[in-house]
């Protein structure tokens, strides 16, 4: 079977994490992906966290999942030579390196332009244009700076970062869109363009109900569904909401049987208003059902916590598996806080391609995250990350470098 972006050349110029997630998202698709590293070492992310001495750490195989790499020492006259052949081969250029290093290399866009007018840049930054523009960023800096720790967390603690990586990974998706996006314009216009992605901006537009939420503060002072509705506490930004539900049905996260053991004994609990009575039942208060303090989502706003309290009553007796039984049964909204030993291990993600097991020469066999965008006329095979250099000359001779200019380019360490 085809695959989506099959006859797409990618000249991966990524390291880290925000920029290898988007090309294995594109090499997933079917793209070509050459992974250029830095001759001798590579990618930073082979040897940080390392598991197994010497292998490739889970963090480098775990994003750079069914790439090519080639070792290039690009700042070097023979290597910058090299870069150009592959410029005027490749149709997308991806890279996050720290502001500025593409240009300090001799590469800025107008020279890759040149060099190919078909060729789409793709680049992930920290910031954009602005005071921060130069600054490196890492993860929990965009989570920072993006709006996310301001309003995670609780409302009597300090800003909390978020396991989700939404700063690099989420970076990466909004760039594998651009990406492929300019890619469809390219075939109307012939012409390659620039893709920039600020991690700022992406960690803002996952936060984009909390800027929705900032001018509601800013009109009414107070915002229903917040726990600080109940005490009337509002400052003038929006606030740490613990585990509110970020929408218009109100949710908390209870307690299961097991909570004192077992740090993942919870179940998420949504007081959805379309089965209240339903809920009500459930827990034996049939009473409010029909009781002017609690019959209506508005005449219960303001004892939400207390109503969550009552919840968590009879949660508290059940299994957060046995909680989701029952209250799916009348389609309340729920959902079990699973650990990741949970999710590793559930059959269902694994028949589906989400969670895949993938052998390495090196490591052996691993767990990974497939591919969890799903193309029926595009299905994804997960093959392993490549050896740094594993497809060095495979590369140089497709681009027609012949066996001694190879073995040259080898003794003058520019490979
Ligand atoms: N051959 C020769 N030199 C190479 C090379 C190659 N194949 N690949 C990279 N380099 C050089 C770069 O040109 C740069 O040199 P310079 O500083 O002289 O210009 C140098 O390696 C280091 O690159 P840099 O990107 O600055 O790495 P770093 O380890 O210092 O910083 C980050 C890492 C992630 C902080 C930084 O790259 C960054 O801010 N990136 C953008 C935001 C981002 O993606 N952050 C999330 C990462 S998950």
């Amino acid at each position: 079977m085809s695959k989506a972006l099959e006859g797409i050349r990618i000249l991966d110029f990524t390291h880290v994490q925000s920029g290898p997630t988007c090309t294995q998202l594109l090499a997933w698709f079917g793209a070509d992906v050459i992974k250029v590293e830095r001759a001798g070492e590579g990618d930073a992310t082979r040897a940080q966290l390392r598991d197994i001495p010497e292998v490739d750490s889970l963090y480098f195989t775990m994003l750079n999942h069914n790439k090519r790499s080639m070792t290039l020492d690009t700042k070097q006259p023979a290597g910058k030579a090299v870069l150009e052949t592959l410029i005027r081969d490749c149709d997308v250029l991806v890279e996050n390196f720290a502001p500025g290093a593409l240009d300090r290399m001799g590469f800025s866009w107008e020279r890759i332009s040149q060099l190919n007018p078909r060729m789409i840049v793709a680049s992930v930054k920290g910031f954009g244009p602005g005071p921060y523009e130069d600054c490196k960023v890492y993860e929990n800096v965009a989570q920072c700076a993006g709006g996310a720790a301001a309003t995670t967390g609780f409302d009597d603690g300090p800003p909390v970062v978020t396991g989700a990586q939404i700063g690099d990974s989420g970076s990466g998706l909004h760039l594998a869109l651009g990406i492929v996006t300019a890619l469809f314009q390219r075939t109307a216009t012939g012409r390659g363009q620039r893709v920039q992605i600020a991690m700022q901006d992406a960690v803002l537009n996952l936060c984009r109900v909390k800027l929705r939420d900032q001018q509601r503060l800013a009109r009414n002072g107070v915002m229903e569904e917040y726990p600080q509705f109940a005490t009337g506490q509002f400052g003038d930004s929006v606030p740490r909401a613990g585990n509110a539900s970020g929408g218009g049905q109100p949710g908390w996260i209870l307690k299961c049987k097991g909570w004192e053991s077992d740090p993942n004994a919870y179940i998420y609990f949504i007081a959805q208003a379309a089965v209240w009575p339903a809920i009500c039942r459930v827990i034996g208060r049939e009473g409010w059902i029909t009781d002017p303090a609690y019959a209506t989502p508005r005449a219960r706003l303001p004892h939400l916590m207390q109503i969550f309290a009552t919840v968590e009553e009879w949660t508290k007796t059940l299994t957060k598996f046995e909680v989701m039984d029952i209250l799916n049964r009348d389609d309340i909204p729920c959902g079990p806080i699973l650990s990741m030993k949970e999710l590793a291990e559930e059959p269902s993600l694994r028949a589906t391609g989400t969670i895949v097991e993938v052998d390495h020469p090196e490591r052996g066999p691993y767990l990974t995250v497939g591919n969890p965008i799903k193309l029926s006329d595009s299905p994804t095979v997960v093959r392993r990350s490549p050896l740094l250099g594993e497809h060095t000359e495979e590369v140089l001779g497709q681009l027609g470098y012949g066996d001694e200019e190879i073995a040259a380019l080898r003794a003058g360490r520019v490979i």
